[in-house]
């Protein structure tokens, strides 16, 4: 008997990283919760030689040895999501693998609706296109055909033109869903709320009360066994040009009129054409031992760490600095943005012990996720004697689960809702950011695993007389 297929996701590179380790597992968590859409099927395309209960073997081996969940695997979901997918062994440079795709769609899994994930390296997205166009897989036969690709979406804004060229060549706006997994987190898409729905603190938020904002994305593990990927991205193109980007946007944007995808996107984008770039601002670094890394170049100068500092070019937040930094292997996984306030004009307390610090908004947007108020308190006893003190809201008071950013990804992707993806022009804009900060000419400094990050860092925004935060570990731990 032949199963009424409605949806056929079809994965590029599924035995790859991104797949093994954010999509089965979203897809896991969807099956979990019975919100796996009514008649999917899961093809996944790979290059190592699986038969389907071979690759369904694989895949269990993945989930429950290395298990990217925090929580325990149900055989019987397991079971439920492995036998939707189905496995085709094939090189994707090649016109093949799209011929024996298009006969496993039309024989084994016929169906109207079609999702292509482009879980791949993004240097292959061209090729991918061209041959899903060329195959007729593309052609809509009375249902759907939508794209997923991954950031970085190009290496430059040349490159990401020619990308967004072909997209559109092919595809309607409508079709293509261009991801960035930081914009559905759950603490990002709080952001909005937060400022916007309440009164209290955004009238703060701006070049009379901010000293600076910084911005960190750090990880404490380094590339894993992503080298080939690693070598042509680096930090500023892997995490720079998207994440932080999209963290600084959804802080800093004026508000929206209305709560709708192309009012925030255009938003965003008017925020980052804002950016003022600051060539000689910037910084790279490398990690210890980066160079014996897997597929890396041994005299490698890939940058696996950068700062760099910006302003917004605005009324509201002319010459408050900026400084954003982000790597791997350093001293702690932790992705934050937090305003720092001026101090009071006329303080009461000036000789007090700590008197002298001041206060800061954190957006804490993993792990812990949360948003917290540092304020300065009196100590109880008959001194006067300042502490630091926190307002916190914590999301693990709320005891429900998170749910990862992938999890959502699909689900609008499922159901054809754009609002948290990127549109071209803003991808565009992100690039030309970059482009314009340059940097190409500086070679990494090689830091210490562990630390947090090389010397330069710290004398950039030294020179500017402050000092990096040191993201705490407690925040909303408890
Ligand atoms: C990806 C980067 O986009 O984000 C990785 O390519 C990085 O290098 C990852 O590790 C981090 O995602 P998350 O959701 O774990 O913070």
């Amino acid at each position: 008997m032949t199963e009424d297929y409605k949806l056929v996701l079809v994965i590029f590179g599924i035995t790859g990283n991104l797949a093994q380790i954010k999509l089965l597992p979203a897809l896991y968590d969807l099956a979990k919760l019975g919100m796996l859409p009514k008649g999917l099927a899961i093809l996944g395309i790979g290059r190592k030689k699986f038969t389907n209960g071979e690759f369904r073997e694989f895949t269990k081996e993945r989930m429950s040895g290395r298990n990217p969940h925090e929580h325990n695997i149900s055989t019987e979901t397991e079971e439920k999501l492995l036998s939707k997918i189905h496995y085709l062994e094939g090189d994707i440079n090649e016109k093949e693998i799209y011929k024996k795709i298009r006969l496993y769609l039309q024989e084994k899994l016929t169906c109207e609706n079609k999702i292509f994930y482009l879980a791949t390296y993004p240097f292959l997205y061209e090729t991918i296109f061209n041959h899903l166009e060329k195959s007729g897989l593309n052609k809509k036969a009375g249902g759907f055909v939508r794209v997923m690709i991954e950031k970085p979406i190009g290496t430059d804004l040349k490159s990401a033109r020619k990308i967004n060229g072909l997209l559109e060549k092919y595809y309607k706006e409508d079709q293509i869903y261009r991801i960035d997994h930081y914009l559905t987190k759950e603490m990002m898409q709080n952001i909005l709320t937060f400022r916007f729905d309440n009164r209290i603190f955004e009238q703060l938020i701006n070049r009379d009360n901010l000293d600076h904002i910084q911005i960190i994305m750090a990880e404490e593990f380094g590339i894993e066994l992503r080298g080939g990927y690693y070598e042509r991205t680096g930090a500023l193109k892997d995490i720079g040009q998207n994440h932080l980007l999209q963290m600084l946007a959804l802080t800093t944007m004026q508000p929206p009129q209305n709560f709708t995808n192309e009012e925030i996107t255009n938003k965003r984008i008017e925020l980052l054409k804002s950016l003022i770039p600051e060539p000689r601002k910037i910084v790279f670094g490398q990690y210890e031992g980066y160079r014996k890394e897997k597929d890396v170049a041994p005299g490698s100068l890939t940058d696996t760490f950068f700062a760099l500092r910006t302003e917004i070019n605005n009324e509201r937040f002319k010459g408050v600095p900026i400084y954003i930094r982000g790597g791997k292997k350093l001293a702690q996984t932790v992705a934050e943005v937090s305003f720092v306030f001026k101090k009071p004009d006329r303080r009461l307390t000036k000789a007090a012990e700590l008197a002298n610090q001041p206060n800061i908004l954190i957006y804490r947007i993993q792990p812990n996720e949360g948003i917290v108020l540092r304020f300065l308190s009196k100590f109880p006893g008959e001194k006067m004697k300042l502490e630091n003190e926190y307002m916190q809201f914590c999301y693990r008071n709320l005891k429900v689960n998170l749910p990862d950013a992938y999890l959502k990804i699909l689900l609008d992707a499922f159901a054809g809702d754009q609002t948290f993806f990127i549109d071209a022009p803003e991808l565009e804009t992100q690039w030309e950011f970059i482009d314009r900060i340059g940097g190409k000419d500086i070679k990494p400094e090689i830091y210490k695993t562990g630390s947090w990050g090389p010397k330069a860092a710290d004398k950039l925004i030294e020179a500017d007389g402050r000092k990096w935060l040191e993201p705490s570990p407690v925040f909303c731990a408890l």
